[in-house]
This record gives C-alpha cells, sequence and structure tokens, in this order.
C-alpha cells in the first residue's frame, strides 16, 4: 500500500473506519466514559498518520482531535488528553500542523517513533485514566501481538479497537495448508511471521482444519486476545469482552478487514454494537421503534418505507427472541439481570442490531403466553397487560 495513493483522498473504507471512531467515542465521551473513570479520559492514536488527507478530509487525529476540543469548551474541568504516536517523517510533520492549537492548548500530544517504542511512556503518563487505544497500521506486520499486549493486561480501564487485515492474513496463511507447494525456509519464516502476529501458533489450528474463512482467522485471533485479557481481570474488572465487525470494501480484493474492539466495561459493548449498526445504515431511529410497535399489526397504509422498516423490525425481534431462547436453554437455571440477558443477546449478532431492538426482544419474550419464555421474578405488569421490565428486573427461563 504505498503512502502516497493512501493519503491522496480517504477510500470507502477509511471513511467507514472514521465513522466508526468518531460515532463511539462522541457517544462513549458523552454518554459513560467521564460517568466510569475514575480519572481522566486518556485517547491514544498509535498509528496516527499526517492527521488529515490531501483533500483536506480529517483523518483519525483531527476527528479525535476535534471531540477533544469540545469536551473542553463545554466541560473544562473534565481531564481528557489525547496522545498521537507517528513513525514517519513527513506525516508526524502534516501531523504537528494540522493539530498545533491543541498542542498549544495542551490536551494533545504528538510523538515521532513508533508505536511499540512510544506505547511505555503513555502507559506511565496515563496513570490510573480510563485509557481507549485505536491501532490502525497500514499492514499486519506493523502491529505484532506482543506490541499490544500490555494493554490487554493493564489493570485501570482499557478499550482497544484494532483494524486487523484479515483478507491479507488469509494469504499469508494459504501457502501454509499442507498442499501448498512451498520450500521449508518460506515455511519456516511464514511461521514466524504468524506467530507474530497470532502471538503464538494457535493458527496453526486453522491449518489443521484447512479452515481459512474470515470469520475464522479472526476468531481464531481474538481467543489470544481473550486468553490475554483475562490475565488482567481483577475484583474490580472481572469480565472482558471482545467483538468484532466486518468493513466491507467495495474495490481492490485485500482491503477487507475487521474492526476489533475490546472492553471491559458491557456499556462499551453495547456503545460499540450501536456504533456498528449505525455503520451499516440499520440503525432504526427510536421515535420510528415506538411507531413500529403500535402499528405493528396494522401494516400495509401505504407508506412504503415505514411498512419496510417494520417488517425488518419485526424480523429483527423474532430473530432475536430465537436467539434468546438459545440463550436461556445454555444456562437453564440461570437468574438473569434484565440488562445482562440484553448484554449476551448482543453478543450473539453484534453489530446487526441496535440495543432497543434487543431490548423489545426481551420484553416480548417475556410478555408472551406461550413456552419457552423468560419470566420475571418480583415485579408487577403494566395496565396494558405487558409485564413493567427495568435494567435489574431478575428473569428465570421457563420451557
Ligand atoms: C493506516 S495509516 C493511519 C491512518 C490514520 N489512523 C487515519 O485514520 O487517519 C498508518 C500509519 O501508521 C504509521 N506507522 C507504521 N508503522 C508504525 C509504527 N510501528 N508506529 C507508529 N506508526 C506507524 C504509518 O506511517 C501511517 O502513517
Amino acid at each position: 500500500m504505498g503512502d502516497t495513493s493512501f493519503w491522496a483522498v480517504p477510500k470507502d473504507w477509511s471513511q467507514r473506519k472514521h465513522a466508526v471512531i468518531n460515532y463511539y467515542l462522541k457517544s462513549a465521551i458523552n454518554k459513560f466514559i467521564f460517568g466510569s473513570a475514575t480519572g481522566g479520559v486518556v485517547v491514544l492514536d498509535g498509528f496516527a498518520g499526517r492527521g488529515e488527507y490531501e483533500d483536506g478530509t480529517p483523518g483519525s487525529p483531527v476527528i479525535i482531535g476535534k471531540l477533544a476540543e469540545e469536551q473542553f469548551q463545554r466541560h473544562p474541568s473534565r481531564d481528557l488528553r489525547v496522545w498521537n504516536i507517528e513513525l514517519n517523517h513527513e506525516n508526524f510533520s502534516h501531523l504537528i500542523h494540522v493539530t498545533e492549537p491543541w498542542v498549544q492548548r495542551g490536551y494533545v500530544t504528538n510523538l515521532q517513533g513508533s508505536f511499540q517504542d512510544h506505547l511505555p511512556t503513555v502507559l506511565k503518563n496515563s496513570g490510573q485514566s480510563l485509557l481507549f487505544a485505536f491501532l490502525d497500521p497500514y499492514r499486519p506486520r506493523e502491529l505484532a501481538f506482543a506490541d499490544f499486549a500490555p494493554l490487554l493486561e493493564r489493570q485501570s480501564q482499557t478499550e482497544l479497537c484494532i483494524v486487523f487485515f484479515s483478507s491479507i492474513i488469509q494469504r499469508h496463511l494459504v501457502p501454509m495448508l499442507p498442499a501448498a507447494n512451498v520450500n521449508d525456509r518460506f515455511r519456516q519464516a511464514r511461521t514466524e511471521h504468524l506467530n507474530r502476529i497470532f502471538g503464538d501458533g494457535r493458527w496453526q489450528r486453522l491449518i489443521d482444519k484447512e479452515s481459512l474463512s474470515l470469520d475464522n482467522i479472526v476468531e481464531c485471533y481474538i481467543e489470544g486476545i481473550l486468553d490475554r485479557a483475562r490475565l488482567g481481570c481483577t475484583r474490580w474488572q472481572p469480565d472482558v469482552f471482545v467483538c468484532y465487525h466486518q468493513i466491507y470494501a467495495r474495490v481492490g480484493k485485500d482491503k477487507k478487514y475487521h474492526i476489533i474492539f475490546v472492553t471491559r466495561h458491557i456499556d462499551g459493548v453495547e456503545l460499540m454494537n450501536d456504533t456498528f449498526v449505525h455503520e451499516s445504515g440499520l440503525l432504526f431511529n427510536e421515535d420510528d421503534i415506538k411507531k413500529f410497535e403500535k402499528s405493528g399489526r396494522q401494516m400495509g397504509f401505504g407508506f412504503e418505507e415505514f411498512d419496510q422498516n417494520t417488517q425488518r423490525f419485526n424480523d429483527g425481534k423474532t430473530q432475536l427472541m430465537q436467539y434468546l431462547i438459545e440463550i436461556g436453554r445454555r444456562e437453564p437455571s440461570r437468574k438473569w439481570l434484565r440488562d445482562d440477558l440484553i448484554a449476551e443477546s448482543i453478543k450473539t449478532s453484534f453489530g446487526k442490531y441496535q440495543k432497543t431492538v434487543h431490548r423489545h426482544a426481551v420484553q416480548s419474550l417475556v410478555d408472551q403466553h406461550s413456552l419457552p419464555k423468560f419470566k420475571p421474578v418480583d415485579t408487577k405488569k403494566k395496565r396494558d397487560g405487558t409485564w413493567q421490565l427495568g435494567p435489574k428486573t431478575l428473569l428465570v427461563f421457563e420451557q
């Protein structure tokens, strides 16, 4: 991937990546990051680039810088700091230029050099703050598993967003299949390369099963992330969630990648889920959802788009009710908090339906008369005959 062609104008897939970062960080900063962070918030752009494209479109450091500026104007007392790291000299010069006002005001710091060399500095300066790291290299070999492992093991709240080139990794794996005609030296070098990327030899299982679908590759990779991140679990942060979403490209064969998101906060999962739903253009308007619920049985009155959306909403809800039943069957004696059940439901179909649709699916499964269903403990019915459910209402599975 040549530097020059990359920075001329943002490609379709880069715009989608930027939309994800912008939507997530904007909502996260407003909705929960400051509520849950004990100290301040640090955003790290580990492969920052030149800040903006040659046509003036903002790149990730400018998108993040603008969000930080908004925060400082509205809530000057909040401690939000941004670190940008960039290796390439030319890109760094431009980065300094476009971020200058924010650097002057003291909330953006640019470091020239490699992410690998500068990460310890950022970690040291972040103290107990919540840290959101965005890692967006050009190519897989620029980011070995060991490079970001310290972020996974960090004891304070950390969120990580990695651009993972699943289709390039797929191409790197193919010559390792038993039928491939490659010599021992090549095999040895490729083994070392893949071990660096995956952190160990777990990719070998994909070869043994000869199952090199993009989903299998990314799942193998995130299995390693989960294993390592679990080492960072403590009494105060007992969970870790790893979710991923594929960004499709319209042109070019090797541009398909996944965005992998690691968080220890269930709100992060819900928000990143809504972000991906938004990115795919599948987000329902919340007011429309209320109307769909009312008009579900009266479709066909001439508003074609509204009817189509109602249909899509109802289909999604029906699908999610099936997933919820599967979840119930997996742990039939568990008592679920309503919001834990929603979170589990989100994980089964990450990036497809926004949280509200999951909430409606849970409500419908509780309200329906037939089994299997979830039954609420210790709550009452509303006047319209439906159950009054809140985030902490306990639900049990009945079949
Ligand atoms: C895909 S571009 C980043 C695009 C940027 N995140 C954006 O959205 O505007 C990757 C950048 O990482 C830089 N880079 C490559 N290896 C690096 C490393 N080890 N440490 C830091 N930066 C690196 C490249 O020079 C390039 O500018």
